[in-house]
């Protein structure tokens, strides 16, 4: 099929890469032209493990196309998808702005009957207003139909290739036949197409999203009585995952759930519940829950040593998760502010999200400073926490770590250091919902 998507973000890229791998011809269009220059040069601009071979694959056979020309681009295809970000507006709302304009340039474009799918995740009822942007501005048909994205960062590729399940929202039974063609090899082993309306589909990916923030703010309040009452969150989430109504993902305490889609797609939710006078009771909760739990760890802190002016602490991982360059909302920001407005001084590190991460918070002589690896990173700190679980710093050696702290307090916020290496080495550790570890 001859496909262009719009946006070529985490979602558009990947989704662009996947459809041409499997014999698309696809053109991927931003607005970005730095993203499209560095595209056509073969220069990946995110960090997504795996896709810069597809995409080289895909760009050598010719399937696969840059551009920032939207009008041209979607000429003659008959299917085109809208994969721009919809960020958190000032009034907690999904910002529209980017999905209307580009839906304004396809109409304008198009020149033959055209699927629109929307793969942004948007509220409930943004299907029919980009319709409307189609019925009002496009000399040729256009189906709109909804298709929300459920691939997660560091792992994008496989939940694209491999989905769990398609969702596609739309009544139009043309529409529902060339998407179940166009998905067809991503589900072969399984059909994982499930057909809904647009409004419900929409609707779904909130709901998901919501469901699973909820699981982690659960189990972030578990850990906390888990803290009180002197009780290991690790046994009692293995106990609680066996269930198979439970089941075991997602059921990790940490420092709060940060990226691009859970805070601002809970905010979202939020905003129409409100809108609607339908309140949303838990969702209101996992949200208060989360913000709380991003400074667990400087609360933990303070608690040990009353005042943190003038002391220095590191921080190792800065992006929201592993495996990923997108800092969007991870708890770091608020834990780095948090150290900074108490007067310490912060040394931090990240494997590949340190330069998008110093964007927002730049290096600061005397204050914040970035280092090259773990070891200079804690080099004369008196606490350090771990933010992010990336491989390289789940096993560090910890007596080197030991020899060049100034104190002895780590504070692990993912619960993955071990702790008879950590009392070996002899630290005092802090961790989210297990039993505090006594140097040795
Ligand atoms: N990132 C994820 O893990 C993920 C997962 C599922 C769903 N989503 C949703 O998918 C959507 C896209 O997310 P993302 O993370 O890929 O965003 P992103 O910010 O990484 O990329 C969006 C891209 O769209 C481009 N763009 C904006 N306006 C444009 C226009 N008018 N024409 C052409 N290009 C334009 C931007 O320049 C940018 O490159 C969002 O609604 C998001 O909530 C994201």
């Amino acid at each position: 099929m001859k496909i262009c998507v719009i946006g070529t973000g985490y979602v558009g890229l990947v989704a662009g890469a996947a459809f041409a791998d499997f014999g698309n011809n696809v053109t991927c269009v931003d607005i970005n032209e730095e993203k499209v220059d560095m595209l056509n040069r073969g220069e990946i601009p995110i960090y997504e493990p795996g896709l810069d071979r597809i995409v080289e694959r895909n760009a050598a056979k010719g399937r696969l196309l840059f551009s920032t020309d939207i009008l041209g681009s979607v000429k003659d295809r008959q299917v085109v998808f809208l994969a721009v970000g919809t960020p958190q507006g000032d009034d907690g709302n999904a910002n529209l702005a980017y999905l209307k304009d580009a839906a304004l340039s396809v109409a304008q474009g198009i020149n033959q009957l055209t699927i629109v799918v929307n793969k942004s995740t948007v509220p409930v009822g943004t299907a029919e207003v980009i319709q409307e942007i189609f019925n009002k501005n496009s000399k040729e048909e256009a189906i709109v139909i909804s298709n929300p994205e459920f691939l997660k960062e560091g792992d994008a590729i496989n939940d694209f290739m491999k989905p769990e399940r398609v969702i596609i929202g739309t009544t139009s039974e043309r529409a529902r036949h060339i998407m179940g063609e166009l998905y067809a090899p991503f589900v072969r082993s399984r059909n994982r197409i499930i057909f809904m309306d647009a409004k419900s589909a929409e609707l779904t990916k909130y709901a998901s999203n919501s469901f699973l923030a909820t699981r982690i703010s659960f189990m972030n309040e578990i850990a906390r009585l888990c803290d009180v009452v002197g009780a290991d969150v690790e046994s009692v989430r293995k106990g609680m995952g066996s269930d198979s109504r439970i089941g075991p993902k997602f059921l990790y305490p940490g420092i709060g759930y940060g990226g691009s889609c859970f805070p601002k797609d809970i905010s979202a939710i939020l905003y129409l519940s409100h809108k609607l006078d339908t309140p949303l009771h838990v969702v209101e909760s996992t949200h208060a829950v989360n913000d709380r739990q991003k400074v667990y760890l400087v609360e933990k802190l303070l608690s040990r040593t009353k005042d943190v002016k003038g002391l220095t602490v590191g921080i190792l991982g800065l992006a929201f998760k592993p495996n990923t360059d997108d800092v969007r909302e991870a708890p770091a920001h608020k834990i780095i502010e948090k150290l900074l407005s108490l007067g310490a001084v912060v040394r931090a590190y990240d494997p590949i999200a340190m330069d998008n991460f110093a964007l927002e918070h730049p290096q600061k002589e005397g204050s914040l400073t970035y280092c090259k690896n773990l070891y200079e990173t804690v080099t004369g700190c008196d606490a350090t926490f771990l933010c992010t679980e990336w491989h390289e710093l789940q096993r560090p050696d910890f007596a080197k770590i030991h020899d060049l702290m100034r104190g002895n307090l780590l504070f692990d916020g993912r619960n993955v250091w071990s702790q008879s290496e950590v009392a070996e080495a002899g630290f005092i550790m802090e961790c989210v919902g297990r039993p505090t570890i006594e140097a040795k």
